[in-house]
């Protein structure tokens, strides 16, 4: 079959050689696993982090061993449930596995969990300092205002533990331009207990509508966020912070936690060119053109799609990608559709689990830039059977509401609107054609 082509035939069978070699040695812990466990695994997996053990050594990951080769083969570790097969792939905080790194742990069980020579092992990392701002060095100072949470007391060995004051939004005394946050549970017991949160900043205004600003959001693999260059989001003085804390407790109580957020600004009278409104919620359950949709009935033992539209009048930069729905939830995706009838997957999950909120930041380059006019469409779809890990009664019917045990969808996006010529100097940085009249892209 190769005649004709020997230097590919040559280089295909070096190949193969090589592969299967590999296959036949077993890997090490010293050598093939710990990077992995180190990388992906250890800044939640350590001693001071959310995980339930800590597996930064060879006797944590043998111990485990087993444990760690199933969730990983099932994709429930690391916590990342975006399908890998449509949508962008491109994200900030990607922490998933690759299939090689599965199939490196799977074999390393299988081959009865060795050492191998722990000199090769990498050295250990050094993990944040516990309650340091982990932002504060690259950005060269602590940051320029502090929020707070109630206290709350975590209890122990008792169900997840979920937090919601809502507290005046004090000491800011004119518009700032937001650069930079970061979310930070007490040091030591909160960072073993918070398992995610946000802030957001609720303020009325006169005309009745209300501004929504997330000051802080606490996602997997990602305590904070520093915008783009020249990219800001403006906050007022006044109204509240509305936090959402999700507690995992642990063998102990841990009496009044107290979470803060740390903003960092623009100096002052320094206006970056694009404002971001940071995470807006798009509904797909309820409110705009969708008068049935509040309306989620699921029957028992059953499956339950909903869709929700949501066309943009500005053009749009997307930064985050945010699913919500509860324990009944199973798959969230947002497709564009542009003003010229182009339809596109940006991004869905496919394994939503209630117990993470995670926002998936997309690379720079990847972030969805969207013409005016552009149609966001939203698909849930809820798995109320006993397949479904998560579902505490399938023989339930299941309506809206916001217990954990009822249901709810919609989706957080990032977004940062653009002016139409923003748009063309975003679409020409990227090799774009301009937008046209009446069309998009
Ligand atoms: C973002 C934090 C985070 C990361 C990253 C993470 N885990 Fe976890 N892991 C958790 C939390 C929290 C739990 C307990 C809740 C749950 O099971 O979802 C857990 C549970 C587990 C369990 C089950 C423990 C038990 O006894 O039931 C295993 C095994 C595990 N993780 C292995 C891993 C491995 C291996 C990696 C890396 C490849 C990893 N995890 C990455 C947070 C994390």
């Amino acid at each position: 079959m190769q005649r004709g082509l020997p230097a590919v035939g040559v280089f295909a069978l070096v190949l193969s050689a090589g592969a299967s070699w590999a296959q036949t040695v077993a890997p090490t812990y010293a050598e093939h696993v710990a990077p992995i466990l180190q990388q992906q695994c250890g800044s939640c997996h350590r001693p001071d982090g959310i995980g339930p053990m800590a597996l930064l050594t060879y006797q944590d990951a043998r111990r485990h061993a087993f444990t760690i080769k199933s969730r990983v083969e099932q994709r429930v570790m690391p916590p990342w449930h975006l399908d890998r097969t449509v949508g962008i792939q491109e994200y900030k905080n990607d922490i998933s596995l690759t299939d090689d790194q599965i199939a490196t742990i799977g074999r390393w069980v299988d081959a009865g969990a060795p050492e191998g020579d722990p000199a090769l092992a990498p050295p250990p990392v050094e993990w944040p300092v516990g309650g340091e701002w982990t932002l504060a060095e690259e950005l060269g100072r602590p940051p320029d205002f502090v929020v707070r949470s109630a206290p709350y007391t975590v209890k122990p060995n008792a169900q997840d533990q979920w937090w919601t004051p809502s507290l005046p939004f004090d000491g800011l005394e004119g518009p700032r331009w937001v650069r930079a946050s970061e979310f930070k549970p007490a040091y030591p017991q909160g960072t073993k207990v918070v398992h995610h949160g946000h802030a957001q900043l609720v303020q009325e205004l006169p005309d009745g509508s209300r501004r929504l600003r997330a000051l802080g959001r606490y996602g997997v693999g990602k305590p904070g966020d520093v915008f783009p260059d020249d990219v800001g989001m403006k906050i007022e003085p006044g109204g509240t912070v509305s936090w959402n804390l999700h507690y995992y407790p642990i063998d102990v109580e841990v009496p009044n936690d107290i979470v803060e957020v740390g903003l960092w600004f623009y100096p002052e009278g320094d206006e970056p060119a694009l404002e971001t409104q940071g995470e807006v919620r798009f509904t797909v359950d309820q409110g705009g053109d969708m008068p049935w949709a509040g309306d989620i009935v699921i029957p028992p033992h059953s499956f339950k799609a909903q869709q929700g539209i949501h066309k943009l009048d500005r053009a749009a930069l997307v930064h985050s990608f945010r699913p919500h729905m509860h324990m009944r939830g199973k798959e969230q995706s947002v497709e564009a559709i542009y003003p010229d009838g182009r339809r596109e997957m940006l991004a869905k999950v496919d394994r939503y689990s209630h117990i993470w909120q995670i926002s998936y930041l997309f690379a720079d380059h990847a972030k969805p830039l969207l013409p005016a006019g552009t149609t966001l469409l939203f698909t849930s779809l809820w798995d109320n059977t006993a397949a479904n890990p998560l579902n505490p009664d399938p023989d339930q019917w299941v309506v809206f509401g916001q217990r954990g045990v009822d249901e709810m969808s919609h989706v957080w996006l990032g977004m940062t609107y653009l002016t139409d010529e923003q748009y063309d100097q975003q679409a020409f940085a990227r090799g774009r054609p301009e937008r046209t009249e009446g069309g998009g892209q």
